[in-house]
């Protein structure tokens, strides 16, 4: 076999526990493709860890990986943003190359970081930080690259994915299902970064920069979480042909611009994203040359977190590289959210059912329990919801349909 890969740790939480575990459960497997062992050397902590089994790999001096000349890779698994960025560009400046579960590091600073590992001649990979488990960012850039990518669609949060599960099977509301998630131990304490959108919104801006070719930061994109969407919704939505999920999509728009938005979308029951339920993720791409293609899978936990770090891992002890110039290209250009084309979902009470068929012609209409869910013909977004307000119609919600 080839040589001895010695790599780092940084991070012994959740996934870099993972990791340590699976490197060690498929150390023949892995030998095999990376074509040498990989040998853990380090894991680095932010505190001590007396009794572990891996006490004598552990350390909380950074100098002791960043001084070992015999470490070329870091893995890097920790929740913190500055502590990260700080270890990334030590590595990369001194010509490590460094693989990272952490969609923040890459939303805030992936073209600086991309640049460094450019200039390095080393690869910055992130399997991990978009979906877990689920292989994406890998078929994007790699299995695909022959193809232009035209839209993705995806569900890439499974605390709010779960939350929206619960309140259309059990009829919960956003509230008691948000509970159930705590409980469960799929949301955190303070939920707001998956029940507001930010954690896909990251997520989204690290997809559509690599689909499209140049960098979308996550502060450009629009981000509408699940806060507002409520049982009654859902199920005037499933009425209709509809399951509401939490949609991270983007596509290429009119003059080259890109769409890019996170928010609540109603998805069509023969669309196989509004059958992915509980914490499950999906991405869809839809590309001209291989068509659409679906990515399910689990887009958390350790196991599955830790596969797509150590798959990065052995990519490149096997020679792969990845600093793509698509970070550096400059800024891709948003289409102002306004002017996409959708219909919209009016939930509204049965009394508003007149004005709404004044003022659109063609729409689909469903009742439950004294209200009305009606949806809109296509329309330019901002263009119908001045048609619903100059019609005085008393909505109770509104939410975009996937065209
Ligand atoms: N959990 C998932 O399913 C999942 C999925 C995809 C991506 N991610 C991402 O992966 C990263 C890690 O998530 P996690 O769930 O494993 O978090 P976690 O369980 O909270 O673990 C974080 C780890 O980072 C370490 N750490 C923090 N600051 C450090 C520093 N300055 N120096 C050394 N170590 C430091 C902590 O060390 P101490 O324990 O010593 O404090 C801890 O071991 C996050 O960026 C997260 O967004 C997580």
């Amino acid at each position: 076999m080839g040589s001895v890969k010695n790599i780092a740790l940084i991070g012994y939480g959740v996934v870099g526990r993972g990791v340590a575990e699976l490197l060690e459960k498929n150390a023949g497997v892995i030998e095999k493709r990376a074509g040498g062992q990989v040998r853990l050397k380090y894991i680095l902590t932010a505190r001590p860890r007396a009794g572990d089994v891996r006490q004598e790999l552990i350390t909380q001096n950074a100098d002791d990986i960043f001084n070992d000349g015999e470490i070329s890779i870091i893995a890097e698994c920790v929740n913190d943003l500055e502590a990260a960025y700080a270890f990334c560009k030590r590595a990369l400046v001194g010509g490590r190359h460094y693989v990272t579960s952490n969609k923040n590091l890459i939303a805030t600073y992936g073209p600086e970081l991309t640049e460094l590992a450019y200039r390095s001649n080393v690869s910055l990979m992130f399997e991990a930080s978009v979906a877990g488990g689920v292989p994406i960012m890998r078929p994007l850039y790699k299995c695909l690259s022959a193809n232009r990518v035209n839209g993705i669609a995806g569900i890439v949060n499974g605390t709010t994915n779960y939350i929206l599960t619960q309140m259309k099977r059990e009829g919960q509301s956003f509230g008691d299902a948000l509970k159930s998630a705590q409980e469960l131990g799929y949301a955190e304490t303070d939920p707001s970064a998956d029940v507001q959108g930010f954690d896909a919104c990251r997520k989204l801006a690290i997809l559509v920069s690599v689909a499209f070719g140049s960098y979308v930061s996550y502060e450009d994109i629009a981000t509408e979480g699940i806060t507002e969407v409520t049982s009654s919704d859902i199920t005037l939505a499933e009425q209709l042909g509809y399951s509401i999920k939490l949609i991270a999509m983007g596509r290429l728009a009119q003059g080259g611009r890109i769409y890019a938005r996170v928010s609540p979308l109603l998805i069509p029951h023969e669309n196989m994203l509004s059958m992915v339920e509980g914490v499950f993720n999906a991405v869809n791409l839809s590309t001209d040359t291989a068509g659409d293609l679906l990515f399910y899978g689990r887009g958390a936990g350790a196991e599955p977190t830790a596969s797509a770090v150590v798959g990065d891992v052995i990519d490149i002890a096997a020679g792969g590289r990845y600093n793509d110039s698509v970070w550096r290209k400059g800024n891709g250009s948003l289409l102002p959210v306004e002017e996409n084309i959708c219909s919209l979902f009016v939930r509204a009470e049965l009394s508003e059912r007149e004005k709404l068929g004044k003022a659109f012609s063609g729409g689909v209409l469903a009742e439950v329990g004294g209200e009305l869910g009606f949806i809109t013909p296509e329309g330019i977004e901002s263009e119908t919801r001045e048609k619903i307000r100059a019609s005085q119609i008393k909505t109770r919600s509104i939410w975009r349909v996937k065209e």
